[in-house]
């Protein structure tokens, strides 16, 4: 599918979501958007915890990338994390990004497996993120500044429920940018088997 050296994929590392729960999202979605429809609100079934965003990289990296995976799937058992709360990037005045937050649940067993991907990646010679790793499943993005008031009061007074979900897989996504939105293909994946 990408045997020229010079493809380019644009791909990331995250962790799916079970149907159900991106359904539940989904519906809340649906809320959201009857409050404000200049937020360019992302599909349900695109919904997911990235781990890590490579951008364009060569069809060659992909490969490497892969080798990973059986290692990574020996440093954790599956384990629980729990949706709750949600929030916006980088503030109330000016938000960017709205997105839906995690509990402390599961959140050691996630910082592990961030930490373990940044070192060996950065082995394999990939950028470290200089930011800090914050986990969170972006529901929207801004793309015209309006007044934000209505929606942020929505999301304060009718939260998205907590919901709590087993984590077992992580997978490497291609994104492929269109104009009907990104559609993603998932080039490999690893169950955590600890
Ligand atoms: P986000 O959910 O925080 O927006 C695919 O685009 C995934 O990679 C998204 O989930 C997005 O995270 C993440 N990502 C991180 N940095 C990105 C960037 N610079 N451009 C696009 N996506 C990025």
């Amino acid at each position: 599918m990408y045997d020229q050296r010079s493809t380019l994929i644009r791909c990331f590392i995250a962790i799916p979501l079970p149907t159900e729960i991106r359904d539940r999202i989904g519906a809340y979605l649906g809320e959201l958007k009857s409050v404000n429809q200049a937020v360019k609100w992302v599909r349900a079934e695109n919904i997911h915890l990235t781990l890590k965003f490579f951008g364009e990289i060569e069809a060659e990296k992909i490969e490497k990338i892969k080798t990973l995976l059986p290692a990574l799937g020996k440093i954790s058992s599956p384990f629980r994390l729990e949706i709750s709360g949600s929030g916006c990037f980088p503030n109330k005045k000016k938000p960017h990004i709205f997105w839906l937050a995690l509990s402390q649940q599961g959140s050691e067993e996630l910082q592990v497996i961030y930490s373990w991907l940044e070192d060996h990646l950065a082995g394999l010679g990939f950028e470290r993120d200089t930011r800090k790793f914050s986990p969170h499943l972006t529901l929207g993005r801004v793309k015209t500044q309006t007044d934000f008031r209505p929606l942020l009061d929505r999301m304060e007074k009718s939260p998205f429920p907590a919901t709590a979900f087993e984590v077992s897989v992580l997978e490497l996504i291609r994104s492929q940018l269109t104009p009907a939105g990104a559609r993603y293909t998932t080039l490999a994946a690893v169950t955590f088997n600890l």
